[in-house]
């Protein structure tokens, strides 16, 4: 049995420590400690954090990291860089960081060195979207291709789609990509609808090659290929990625037109694995070079710097500072980025589908809530509809603001003057500022405000926040923001004791499924199922479509 982290001294201290520090409004912390924005401030890679309005003191901070020590996260994270088999319970290594070391580093593991396993498949990358880029990889009727379309979901689609969003200013060879995930045809004909077949390549983007999902949809695009230009355009419009050459190869693509991976790479953190073969296509390979830099460079900060300046572990342990001792259940992650937009729901997948788990990696129970729940829009479109929540609500809900200095596209304000990133980057300051020291009623009685509405406009302020920042939305800062929030769910991960790198919660859904779909769709089919709701859902269903 692993050691109970919450009946632990380091545990104890920060329960203390709680119920003295609790109450206590950031606009007190503020004005007790002078320097405390110059303490509470950090730059990582490109990255310039400040997380001084968050409920935390120097003391907070130290009883953090004790837990940290305690819980070895640093042995653990060593333990995850040198490819020991972390995720215990499908008895793999958890190597996405060896995904982004350079050529010239080498790393044995299994008996294997996966960096020159790694650059082998990026150099394959690399000389497959210059001959697309270039126009020398052409469709069955030698046109360009300009579009891709990339066929995944979860792990196979949140990264590239997030990413090709982010990094849209660095298209530059005339393709454009599509995502297609949902087993909802609407996703595939909305993707496909006004695209030549002639100049479109589809990219199969699957780790296991057997979701249900993903082979639905490639099977329907290879239709949608094949009735515009045959079977023999197969080969020059559709490649894959995978880590099952058998099962890619049984679909009809020929094995090498396919890029793969590694049990060791997670689908949640493979976007920069070839699962970002897409996003290398429309970007090219010096920008995607510069995107697994960023996350390097992340890498290399969470592997040496202190616990108490490591940016990863100081947000990872506060994040579980509002999640197991003040009860926050959600963080709210809020770029002012409209390039971000996605940014929120990749998050989902990478934090939730890693710690949202009952049972520590040895199948005993956890002792503490786990798994913050992420969301979040960019802003300032979250500011006119749930903010009022965030602000005034009853609820305790930590933000992350992300914003950059340069903008991505900039246009006058309404008297020409002024420059609307300004106005956006003037919003997320104000925001952050009135999160967390909001206005009291004194204040608001001051201005003369009717004795019975004062009560109404009362901002309580002492709701926390992170800010973010970076000079400019790069390729490099794209991956070192993803790196940063991997490595916090690694610091949560191994304080609550969980398996972070396996998602065995998603099965039963998928085998009850296809269990169901023969019941849709045949009249014979006995409706009953095991329960009562279930079976009355299936009948009402099967009654309207005339089954
Ligand atoms: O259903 C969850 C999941 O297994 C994710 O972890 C994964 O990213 C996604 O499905 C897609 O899996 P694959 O890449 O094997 O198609």
């Amino acid at each position: 049995m692993s050691v109970d982290i919450t009946g632990t001294d380091a545990w104890q201290k920060l329960t203390d420590h709680h119920s003295a520090i609790a109450d206590t409004h950031l606009r007190t912390l503020f004005a007790e400690d002078a320097d405390r924005t110059r303490t509470f401030t950090l730059d990582a890679a490109d990255l310039h954090i400040d997380y001084s309005k968050h409920r935390i003191t120097r003391e907070t901070v130290e009883l953090l990291v004790e837990l940290a020590r305690t819980a070895d996260v640093e042995g653990k994270r060593d333990a995850m860089f040198a490819g020991e088999h972390i995720n215990t319970s499908e008895d793999r290594a958890v190597l996405h960081t060896a995904l982004r070391l350079p050529a010239d580093a080498s790393l044995t593991v299994d008996g294997q060195n996966v960096v020159a396993d790694v650059h082998e498949v990026l150099t394959a990358m690399g000389e497959f979207t210059d001959r697309v880029r270039s126009g020398e990889w052409v469709g069955a009727t030698g046109e360009k291709i300009s579009t891709v379309v990339n066929i995944g979901i979860g792990g196979s689609d949140l990264g590239p789609v997030m990413v090709y969003n982010a990094l849209r200013h660095y298209a530059d060879a005339g393709i454009s990509a599509k995502f297609v995930s949902n087993v909802d045809p609407a996703d595939l004909v909305g993707a496909l609808d006004g695209l030549d077949p002639a100049s479109t390549l589809f990219i199969i983007a699957s780790k296991t090659f057997s979701t249900l999902e993903t082979l639905t949809n490639a099977t329907a695009a290879r239709r949608w290929l094949v009735d515009a230009l045959g079977e023999d355009a197969v080969a020059k419009h559709f490649v894959a990625v995978s880590t099952n050459a058998e099962r890619v190869a049984d679909f009809g693509i020929d094995t090498a037109n396919m890029f793969g991976f590694w049990d060791w790479v997670g689908g949640r953190y493979s976007v920069d694995s070839a699962i970002g073969l897409s996003v290398m296509a429309v970007v090219g390979k010096e920008a995607f070079g510069e995107f697994l830099d960023g996350f390097h460079r992340i890498d290399e900060h969470f592997r040496l710097t202190p616990l108490a300046e490591n940016a990863p572990v100081l947000l990872g342990l506060i994040g579980l500072w509002y999640s197991s001792f003040f009860g926050a259940e959600t963080r709210a992650v809020l770029p002012y980025s409209n390039d971000l937009s996605r940014f929120a729901a990749y998050l989902q997948q990478l934090t939730m589908e890693s710690n949202g788990k009952s049972v520590k990696a040895d199948g005993s129970p956890v002792t503490t809530p786990t798994g913050e729940i992420f969301w979040g829009e960019p802003g300032t479109n979250g500011q006119h509809a749930f903010y009022q929540l965030l602000h005034q609500g009853t609820r305790l809900v930590p933000a992350d603001f992300i914003g950059f200095a340069e903008p991505t596209d900039d246009l006058p304000t309404r008297d020409g003057t002024g420059s609307m990133h300004d106005l956006l980057m003037s919003n997320f300051f104000a925001q952050t500022k009135v999160l967390a020291f909001g206005k009291t009623a004194e204040e608001i009685a001051a201005e003369d405000t009717p004795a019975d509405v004062v009560p109404h406009k009362v901002m309580p302020g002492n709701r926390p926040s992170t800010s973010i920042l970076a000079s400019k939305l790069t390729p490099s800062v794209v991956g070192q923001l993803i790196a940063l929030y991997e490595h916090q769910v690694f610091v949560e991960g191994v304080i609550w004791g969980v398996d972070s790198y396996d998602q065995w919660g998603v099965e039963l859904g998928k085998t009850q499924a296809l269990e169901l779909t023969p019941v849709l769709t045949d009249s014979e089919a006995p409706a009953a199922q095991s329960d009562s709701s279930t079976d009355a859902l299936v009948r009402w269903y099967r009654a309207q479509r005339g089954r």
